[in-house]
C-alpha cells in the first residue's frame, strides 16, 4: 500500500486526515477504542500543523513490525521554527499558544510509539505507530 499524504494548510485538511485514518484504522480492524486514539492523535498533530509551523503534511501508512503484526503510522513534517525544547513541549499543560498544552503528552501516551525530531529554523517531524492489539479493551 502506498502511504497517504495529505498537505495540510487549511482547517478542513484537518478533517480530512482524520477521515482518511479512519479507513485505514477500519481496514486494519481497530478496536474502538484505538480508532478513536488514532483519530484524536492526527486531529492533535495536523492541529499543531496549522497552528504552530504554518502548515505542512501528514503521512499515513500500514506498517508491519518484524513478527507480521499490523500497525497505523502517523507522520507529520514540516518547515517551520522547530522546537527548542522538545522534553519541555512534551509536558502537560506547556503551550507556547495559550492553549491546553495536551497535545503532544496525550499523543505520546494514546499511541505505541512517539518520536519528534525537530531542529530550530528549520522544522519539525512527528511519528507515531500504533500496533493492531489483539488484547480486548472492555469501555468502563
Ligand atoms: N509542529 C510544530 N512546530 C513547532 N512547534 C510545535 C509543533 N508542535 C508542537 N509545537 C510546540 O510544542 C508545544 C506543545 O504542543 P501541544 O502539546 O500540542 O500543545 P498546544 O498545541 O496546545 O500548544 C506547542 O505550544 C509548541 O510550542
Ligand atoms: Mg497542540
Amino acid at each position: 500500500m502506498q502511504p497517504i499524504v495529505c498537505l495540510i494548510q487549511r482547517e478542513v485538511d484537518i478533517y480530512v486526515a482524520v477521515g482518511r485514518g479512519r479507513e485505514l484504522a477500519t481496514a486494519l480492524g481497530f478496536n474502538t477504542i484505538d480508532h478513536t486514539r488514532i483519530e484524536i492523535a492526527i486531529l492533535e498533530l495536523t492541529r499543531n500543523l496549522l497552528v504552530h509551523a504554518g502548515g505542512g503534511e501528514m503521512i499515513i501508512e500500514r506498517v508491519t513490525d518484524s513478527k507480521g503484526l499490523a500497525g497505523l503510522a502517523i507522520e507529520t513534517r514540516d518547515q517551520g521554527p522547530g522546537i527548542p525544547d522538545i522534553a519541555l513541549a512534551l509536558q502537560d499543560g506547556y503551550s507556547t499558544a495559550r492553549t491546553l498544552g495536551a497535545g503532544l503528552p496525550g499523543t505520546k501516551r494514546m499511541m505505541d510509539e512517539f518520536e519528534i525530531t525537530s531542529e530550530v529554523g528549520v522544522g519539525t517531524q512527528v511519528r507515531a505507530v500504533k500496533w493492531v492489539s489483539k488484547r480486548r479493551e472492555v469501555p468502563r
